[in-house]
């Protein structure tokens, strides 16, 4: 099974559209880069493949459900359960600590306290375990970013969904990200969909899709 199959999606926002008819597979346990220029449609792709936005026309299939036509509330469940995401622009909750930030979608689903102790050993294995009672408002950028991927990890998804997760790193910090993510791929066959303008971190990838001006510019197998 594929975990997405996106057909011919388009999505404008007025009347730009900011994705061309977009059709393109990623496999299960592949790990995929989106590259592009800024403003060539990355986090738009992003937010219409995981179903946090809608889309114009189109289908995107995830793990052969048809998101799009997914009741809300099916949705939100879909995704907490099967997806983890990174934003952009972290969105740790400002007023919970390092430990509640990580345990928020385990929170949804009333699994907090059985998912506690992976909390904990993740905040070890990230190493910020001295971050589990500090505001987000406390911790450095590096560690506020690890513990969004710890948060992400959370609830075991089968496909993580990644924005530029180290565009705020030093280079050391994005290290430790890039290298957490390529674990998880290897080690528990998560697929990973990385958004990335660093080309290093791209070749890393089994696939590398570049967006231009809203198409797909490229679809290349970096898979000897
Ligand atoms: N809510 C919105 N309303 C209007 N236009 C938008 C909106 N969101 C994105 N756009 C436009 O759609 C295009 C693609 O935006 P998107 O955020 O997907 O780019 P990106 O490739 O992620 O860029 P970056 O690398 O800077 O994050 C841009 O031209 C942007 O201005
Ligand atoms: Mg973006």
């Amino acid at each position: 099974m594929l975990a997405i199959e996106a057909s011919n999606v388009v999505k404008s926002f007025g009347d730009f559209t900011a994705l061309k008819s977009i059709s393109l597979n990623i496999r299960k346990g592949e790990f995929v880069a989106i590259t592009g220029k800024s403003g060539s449609g990355k986090s738009t792709l992003f937010y219409s493949l995981s179903g946090l936005d809608v889309i114009d026309s189109g289908h995107v299939l995830v793990l052969g459900n048809n998101i799009h036509n997914l009741p809300q509330e099916d949705l939100h469940d879909f995704r907490n359960t099967k997806m983890g995401f990174v934003f952009q622009f972290h969105y740790l909750v400002s007023e919970l600590t390092g430990l509640e930030n990580i345990l928020l979608p385990a929170k949804k689903k009333n699994l907090h306290k059985e998912k506690r102790e992976y909390a904990l050993y993740l905040l070890d294995y990230f190493a910020i375990a001295h971050c589990k009672d500090k505001l987000p408002s406390q911790m450095s950028g590096g560690e506020r970013q690890r513990v969004a991927v710890a948060r992400s990890l959370i609830m075991n998804p089968e496909i993580i969904f990644a924005d530029e997760p180290t565009g705020n790193l030093d280079s050391i910090n994005s290290e430790i990200v890039m290298n957490i993510f390529r674990e998880i791929n290897l080690k528990n066959k998560t697929t990973v969909i990385l958004i990335t303008h660093d080309d290093e971190y791209a070749h890393l990838a089994d696939k590398e899709i570049r967006l231009k001006d809203g198409e797909i510019e490229s679809d290349i197998s970096h898979k000897k």
